[in-house]
């Protein structure tokens, strides 16, 4: 794989698309204008193998997408990238779904009984969505050494081929302890670490941490 997608341009959508750029791929970064100044700047300090689009460009650009966008926003942004340009690929989806509406902290506007995985992957039946990421700090994201230790990560999706493209993905960025939590509905309990995760920041004033599963050989 030598192309990829990255719809966002906020810290997310920055940190991983600075870092596949890094590794060598040539990465496209999607926003809802041609003129976004996040992503010029962006483009402007990345080399030859960055460049920006719409989210439509960065979506058909990609082999495989990264969805780095606002959580009430997802479904937007899908529809936005055309979901003909998603059909076959794998859509890394890092989003949360966080409500800001009743102010801090945020609340999750799906939970328990469902998930925005989920509903992005009912959104996108041609494509390939895998959960990861969410719930750890953009740098942590693409340097787990970050948090302070061997943290986890987590996948769900219903593909397992996408699962070991997201992974591959993963173990380059550093991740090596990485746990399959099975089909997409696992998104509902990694989307629901965000309350403990803003708990456990809001404690210890930043966010350069992450959760490890410690278990018996
Ligand atoms: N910040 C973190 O450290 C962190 C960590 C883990 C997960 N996350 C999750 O990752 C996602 C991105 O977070 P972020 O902090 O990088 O940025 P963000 O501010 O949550 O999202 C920025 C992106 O959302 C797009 N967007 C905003 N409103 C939109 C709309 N109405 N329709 C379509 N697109 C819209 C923006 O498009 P334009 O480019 O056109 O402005 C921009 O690309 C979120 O879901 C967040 O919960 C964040």
């Amino acid at each position: 794989m030598e192309r990829t997608g990255v719809l966002g341009t906020g810290m997310v959508g920055t940190a991983i698309a600075s870092k596949l750029v890094e590794l060598g791929y040539e990465v496209k970064m999607g926003s809802r204008t041609s003129t976004n100044e996040s992503a010029a700047q962006w483009v402007a300090r990345s080399g030859a193998k960055a460049s920006r689009g719409m989210f439509s460009e960065a979506a058909a650009h990609g082999e495989a997408v990264f969805l780095c966008v606002k959580g009430d926003a997802a479904l937007d942004a899908i529809g936005l990238a055309n979901r003909e340009n998603l059909e076959g690929k794998t859509v890394i989806d890092v989003t949360n779904p966080l409500d800001f509406s009743k102010g801090m902290p945020p609340t999750l506007f799906v939970c328990n009984t469902g998930s925005l995985g989920e509903r992005l992957q009912v959104a996108l039946p041609a494509s390939r969505v895998v959960k990861t990421l969410n719930m750890v700090t953009s740098d942590v994201q693409v340097d787990p050494k970050r948090a302070g230790g061997d943290v986890t990560m987590f996948v769900a999706g219903n593909h397992q081929p996408a699962k070991e493209e997201t992974s591959m993905f993963l173990r380059q960025f550093g991740w090596q302890d990485i746990i399959d939590l099975g089909d997409i509905s696992a998104a509902r309990g990694m989307e629901m670490l965000l309350p403990i995760w803003l708990r456990i920041f809001a404690a210890f004033g930043r966010g350069h941490f992450g959760f490890k599963v410690v278990r018996s050989a």
